[in-house]
C-alpha cells in the first residue's frame, strides 16, 4: 500500500508557472525563438558592488556558519535603516526586524504564527501563490476576495460579511500589486488598518514592489498609516528592486511581538539565509536609492514601449504607475489559459493566464516587464498574432 498524501497538499491548486518551464524547454529544443514574459524576474544583473561584496562575503569563513534566526545583525540595521530613511519609520533592528529566506517564505509562514485551524484567512485574487499555500498548508479556512477593476483592484474589507470579519486572523495585501499593478491610495490604506482594529485582524502587508514606481509615485509603507503599528506585519524583498531573485533574501518589520512569533515558526523550519547574502545585501539596502534609480527607468521604458504596443494591437491595457507587470484585459469570449498556451505553443511567446491567479483572474493575462523595449514589441506583435487567429476562427473560448 502507498502512504497517501495529505489533504491540504490535494487542496492546493496547481502551480501557475509548474507546466511553462517544460513546454518552453521543447521549444527551445525545436528552435523557436522564445519570449519569456512569464515570471517576474527581471533580465538585469545584479548590482555590481553587490555581487563585488558577496565575492568578498564568500573568502570570510565565518558568514559560512549557520545564520539562525538573529542572522547577520548589520544586515537588520541595514533593513532598519531603509525603513528609516525611505517611509521615515524606526523599527528596532533586533526585536522588530526579521531576516527572510525571501518574503514568500516568510508570507507563507506567518498563518501558522497567528492563526489557529479554521480561523479565517482574507487573501486577494487574482493574486500571489504563497498567500493561499500558507492558508491552505496551515490549515487556516481560506477567504478569496475577487478584486475587481471597477474597484481599482482594491480588497476592501468594507466588503466582506462582518460575520466573516468577526473569525478573521489575517488578510493579505499587496500594493503595488501582483499581478494587476494596481495601487494604495493612503485613505484606502487608513480604512482597512481601522478595520482590521476593530476586528483584530492581522494585516500582512507585502510590499515586494514599493522601489519599482513611475512617473513621480512613491509607494507607501503600511506604517506609515497611524495605528498600523498594532495590527500589521511588513514584507520587504530584495529580489525584485535588486535583480537578486535567486539570491533569497527579504525580511520582515513589525512590532517585537508578532517578530517574535514568525521567528519562533521559523526556527522549526528554517535556520536563515545564508550570512553572506546578507552581508551583501547590506551594501543593496544602504544604497537602494541609487542602484534602483536605473531599473526604475528600465522598466519605465519597458512599460511605455509595451502599453503602446499593446495598444496598436487592439488590446485594453492602462500604463500602471508600479511594479513590472502589465495586466491585459482579453477579448470577453476567450479563456485567458486557451489564449496564454497558444501564444506559447503556436507563437513562442510566455505569458501568464489571469486564472493561473485564481479563478477571479480570468478575462485577463499577465506580461512582466522583463525584456527589452525592442523584444517587448516583438512579443506584443506575436500575442496581437493570436488574438487574430482567435478571432478568425469564430470558436467562443470562454469556459
Ligand atoms: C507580490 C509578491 N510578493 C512576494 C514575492 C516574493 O518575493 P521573494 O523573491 O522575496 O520571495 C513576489 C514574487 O514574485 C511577489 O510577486
Amino acid at each position: 500500500m502507498n502512504p497517501r498524501l495529505s489533504d491540504r497538499v490535494a487542496a492546493l491548486p496547481g502551480y501557475p508557472l509548474a507546466e511553462i518551464p517544460n513546454i518552453k524547454r521543447r521549444l527551445l529544443e525545436a528552435g523557436v525563438d522564445v519570449i519569456d514574459l512569464g515570471a517576474g524576474d527581471n533580465d538585469t544583473p545584479p548590482p555590481a558592488v553587490v555581487v563585488e561584496a558577496l565575492r568578498e562575503a564568500l573568502g570570510d569563513p565565518a558568514l559560512s556558519k549557520y545564520g539562525f534566526q538573529q542572522g547577520l545583525p548589520a544586515f537588520r540595521k541595514a533593513c532598519s535603516a531603509y525603513l528609516e530613511r525611505r517611509f521615515g519609520q524606526r523599527f528596532d533592528p533586533v526585536t522588530e526586524t526579521l531576516p527572510l529566506i525571501g518574503s514568500k517564505e516568510g508570507l507563507a509562514h506567518l498563518p501558522y504564527a497567528v492563526a489557529n485551524p479554521g480561523d479565517v484567512i482574507i487573501f486577494p485574487e487574482p493574486g500571489y501563490q504563497a498567500y493561499i499555500g500558507g492558508a491552505i498548508l496551515s490549515g487556516g479556512q481560506p477567504h478569496v476576495y475577487p478584486l475587481r477593476a471597477s474597484d481599482n483592484f482594491l480588497l476592501e474589507l468594507e466588503k466582506v460579511p462582518e460575520a466573516v470579519l468577526r473569525k478573521t486572523r489575517l488578510v493579505y495585501l499587496n500594493y503595488p500589486n501582483n499581478p494587476t499593478a494596481a495601487i494604495a491610495p493612503l485613505d484606502y490604506l487608513e480604512r482597512t488598518v481601522t478595520i482590521c482594529r476593530k476586528y483584530g485582524i492581522l494585516l500582512a502587508y507585502d510590499n515586494a514592489y514599493c522601489d519599482l514606481t513611475y512617473d513621480g509615485y512613491i509607494a507607501p509603507s503600511i506604517f506609515e498609516v497611524p495605528g498600523a503599528r498594532d495590527v500589521a506585519v511588513e514584507f520587504f524583498s530584495l529580489s525584485k528592486s535588486f535583480s537578486m531573485t535567486g539570491w533569497r533574501l527579504g525580511w520582515a518589520a513589525g512590532r517585537a511581538e508578532l517578530i517574535t512569533a514568525l521567528t519562533k515558526v521559523k526556527s522549526y523550519v528554517d535556520t536563515g539565509p545564508f550570512l553572506a547574502l546578507q552581508k551583501a545585501a547590506c551594501v543593496a539596502l544602504d544604497h537602494a536609492e541609487e542602484l534602483v534609480q536605473p531599473v526604475r527607468r528600465l522598466l519605465a521604458e519597458r512599460r511605455d514601449a509595451g502599453v503602446a504596443a499593446l495598444q496598436a494591437a487592439g488590446f485594453d491595457v492602462s500604463s500602471p504607475r508600479a511594479a513590472m507587470y502589465l495586466w491585459v484585459r482579453l477579448p470577453a469570449e476567450l479563456a485567458s489559459a486557451a489564449f496564454s498556451r497558444r501564444t506559447l505553443e503556436e507563437f513562442g511567446v510566455v505569458t501568464l493566464p489571469g486564472s493561473a491567479f485564481g479563478p477571479a483572474g480570468e478575462g485577463y493575462f499577465r506580461i512582466a516587464l522583463t525584456v527589452s523595449p525592442a523584444r517587448l514589441s516583438e512579443a506584443v506583435g506575436r500575442i496581437g498574432r493570436a488574438l487574430e487567429q482567435f478571432r478568425g476562427s469564430g470558436v467562443a473560448l470562454a469556459s
